[in-house]
C-alpha cells in the first residue's frame, strides 16, 4: 500500500520529467495537467492520509517536490517558447520587396471632365464654381426665365421643401449669372459641376449628371466666335468625329442652336441611345440675350457673349461607347475597372 503510494508519486515524476513541450498549446496543456485547478498532483497531497505516520514527512517531501519540478519547467519552456518568438520577430528579412500597391481607376466621368477642362484652358478659359443648392433668380429668372415662364418646363426642379425660392441647380448656367453680377468683361468662363433634374432615370437621362458651361462676353463677340470654339472642342475631343448644328430655343440666349455628334445607326444600341436618328445631342449654345446681359449689370450695348452647355455624362457616353448612363452612377467595380489604364494626365 505504502510502496503504491511512493511509486505513484516517482512515476509522476518520470513522467513530468521526460515529457516534451514544444508549442504553446503543449504547454497549455501541461499547465492545465500538472498546475491547473483539477490538476493530477493534489490528490496524491490527499493521499498522506493513509501514509503510515514515521514516513508522511517523506511522503510529503516527495509530492512537493513533483509539484515544484512541474511549476520549474512550465517557467523554463515558456521562457524558451517567448525568447524563440522573440527571435522570429527579428529575424523577418527588411530587405524583401514589398507587397504591391493596387492602383485605383479614375471615374469615366472625372476623366472626360478633366479633359474637357484641358480643352478649355488652351482657350484661355478659366473655371468658376458656385454653389448646387442656388436660388430661384441665379438660376432661372436672371437668365430671362421668370416666374410662369414656359420654358421652366425644360428642365424640372427639385426645389427645397419649405422655400420655393430655393432650388438645386438645374444647370450651371446658375454660375454664369454669379459671374456676370461679380467681373467685368472680358469674361472667358467654364463652369463644371453637378445639376439635377427631376427626371425619370432611363438609359438616356438621369435625375442627377454634370454639365461643363461655357460663357465668354467681350466687345465684338460674334456667333462664328462661337461655333468655331464648338468645333475646336469637337475636334480636340472626339478627332474627326462628324457633328451639327441645329437652331433651337433657350430662354437666355439668342440666336440658340444644338449640336449633335455622330454615334452610329447601325445596332439595336445605337438606335435605342440615339431615338432611331444616329445623333447624339451633346450641346445647347447661342448668342447671350442682351437682357440677361442687362440683368446682370452688363452693358449690351458694349459687349456680346456667347454660352453653351453641355452633359459630360453623355460625352462620356460617346467617347467610351457606354450605352446605359445608369453605369455611371451606379460604381460596379467592374465597370470602373475598366478604366484603368485609361490615364489622360
Ligand atoms: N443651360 C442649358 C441646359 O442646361 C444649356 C445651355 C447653356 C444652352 C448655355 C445655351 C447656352 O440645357
Amino acid at each position: 500500500m505504502v510502496i503504491d503510494a511512493f511509486d505513484k508519486v516517482r512515476e509522476l515524476q518520470a513522467i513530468i520529467a521526460a515529457g516534451k513541450i514544444e508549442n504553446k498549446e503543449e504547454l497549455e496543456a501541461f499547465r492545465i495537467q500538472f498546475l491547473g485547478t483539477k490538476n493530477i498532483i493534489k490528490p496524491l497531497f490527499g493521499a498522506i492520509r493513509d501514509i503510515p505516520n514515521e514516513r508522511k514527512k517523506e511522503y510529503g517531501q516527495l509530492v512537493n517536490a513533483v509539484k515544484q519540478s512541474a511549476e520549474q519547467k512550465f517557467e523554463q519552456i515558456s521562457k524558451q517558447l517567448n525568447s524563440k518568438a522573440a527571435n522570429e520577430v527579428e529575424q523577418i528579412d527588411l530587405t524583401a520587396p514589398g507587397e504591391t500597391i493596387e492602383l485605383g481607376s479614375r471615374h469615366p466621368v472625372s476623366l472626360v471632365l478633366n479633359q474637357m477642362i484641358e480643352i478649355f484652358d488652351r482657350l484661355g478659359f478659366t473655371i468658376a464654381e458656385d454653389s448646387e443648392i442656388e436660388d430661384d433668380w441665379h438660376n432661372f429668372t436672371a437668365l430671362n426665365t421668370p416666374e410662369d415662364h414656359p420654358a421652366r418646363d425644360m428642365q424640372d426642379t427639385y426645389y427645397i421643401m419649405n422655400d420655393p425660392s430655393r432650388l438645386l441647380r438645374t444647370h450651371t448656367s446658375s454660375v454664369q449669372s454669379h459671374v456676370m453680377m461679380t467681373q467685368e468683361p472680358p469674361i472667358r468662363i467654364i463652369a463644371p459641376g453637378r445639376v439635377y433634374r427631376n427626371e425619370t432615370i432611363s438609359a438616356r437621362a438621369h435625375c442627377q449628371f454634370h454639365q461643363v458651361e461655357g460663357l465668354y462676353i467681350a466687345e465684338k463677340v460674334s456667333f462664328a466666335d462661337l461655333r468655331q470654339t464648338i468645333y475646336y472642342f469637337a475636334k480636340e475631343m472626339f478627332g474627326s468625329t462628324k457633328i451639327r448644328m441645329r437652331p433651337s430655343f433657350f430662354p437666355f440666349t439668342e440666336p440658340s442652336a444644338e449640336v449633335d455628334v455622330w454615334w452610329g445607326c447601325e445596332t439595336e444600341t445605337d438606335k435605342r441611345i440615339t431615338k432611331g436618328t444616329g445623333w447624339l445631342e451633346i450641346l445647347g449654345c447661342g448668342m447671350v440675350d442682351p437682357a440677361v446681359l442687362k440683368n446682370c449689370g452688363i452693358d449690351s450695348e458694349k459687349y456680346s457673349g456667347f454660352a453653351f452647355g453641355m452633359g459630360v455624362e453623355r460625352i462620356a457616353m460617346l467617347k467610351y461607347q457606354i450605352d446605359d448612363i445608369r453605369l455611371l452612377f451606379e460604381n460596379d467595380v467592374r465597370f470602373l475597372r475598366q478604366f484603368k489604364k485609361t490615364a489622360i494626365f
